[in-house]
């Protein structure tokens, strides 16, 4: 019986620690696409961070992956999804059933995986979205140059201030 109590105890810390990627759709299943809230889901929709993996599947990304020397596909290389989707290596446990990786660099890629802080008692506070996943940034820069930087061989310059104006999408 005590020991059931201590993996129990053990289990839960486990999982508040271990936040899962959900994924664009459950973030703006409710939230985050009318005119009022800010229009998120459209703004990201129309940026290329939504194409940033299916990029990877195309033929220019094969070639860009071949001169590197690599012989897998762009989309079966760590390097290439890095940048691609999350900003980070992830294992397969790191991601919920609900998360699609075709839908590229998303919402939880830059704001911390979701499955903690989605909840609506927990998002409506700030505080507590922080303590259970959300990333706010001091320096958004820091942020983008997570990816936007030298080790992408496409490297082109990122100039923060025009490049944020494509993609802000603060409530009005
Ligand atoms: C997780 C990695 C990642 C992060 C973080 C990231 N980006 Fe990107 N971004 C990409 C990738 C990959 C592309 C290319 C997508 C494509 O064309 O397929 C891209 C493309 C863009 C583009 C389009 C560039 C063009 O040539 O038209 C803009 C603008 C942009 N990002 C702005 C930003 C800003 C501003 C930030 C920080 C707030 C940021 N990005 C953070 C990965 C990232
Ligand atoms: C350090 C992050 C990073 C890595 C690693 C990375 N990319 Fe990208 N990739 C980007 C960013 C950011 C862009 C957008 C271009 C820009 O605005 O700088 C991009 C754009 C692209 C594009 C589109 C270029 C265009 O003209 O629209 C292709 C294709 C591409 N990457 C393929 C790959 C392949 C293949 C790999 C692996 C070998 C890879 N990338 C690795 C960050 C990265
Ligand atoms: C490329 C990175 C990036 C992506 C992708 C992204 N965001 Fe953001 N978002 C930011 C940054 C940076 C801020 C500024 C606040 C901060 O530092 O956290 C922000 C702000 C916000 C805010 C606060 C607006 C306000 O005025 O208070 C909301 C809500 C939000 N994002 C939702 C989303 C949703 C939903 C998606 C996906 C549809 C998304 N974001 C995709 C980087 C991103």
């Amino acid at each position: 019986m005590f020991a059931f109590f201590i993996v129990l105890i053990f289990g839960f810390h486990f999982q508040t620690n271990q936040f899962k990627y959900v994924g664009v759709t459950k973030c703006v299943s409710s939230c985050h696409k009318s005119e009022r809230q800010g229009k998120q889901l459209e703004i990201w929709k129309n940026s290329k961070h939504s194409i940033a993996w299916k990029t990877l599947e195309t033929d220019a990304a094969k070639i860009i992956a071949a001169d590197k020397g690599y012989k897998e596909m762009p989309t079966e290389i760590p390097e290439c999804i890095r940048c691609h989707l999350i900003g980070r290596d992830f294992t397969p446990e790191d991601l919920s059933a609900t998360f699609e990786i075709q839908e590229g660099v998303q919402c939880e890629s830059c704001h911390g995986a979701g499955s903690g802080y989605m909840k609506m008692s927990i998002m409506k506070d700030v505080n507590k979205s922080i303590e259970n996943g959300l990333i706010i940034y001091k320096e958004i820069n820091k942020l983008c140059i997570n990816c936007h930087n030298e080790n992408s061989p496409i490297k082109k310059d990122f100039d923060f201030e025009s490049s944020w104006d494509k993609i802000k999408h603060y409530k009005p």
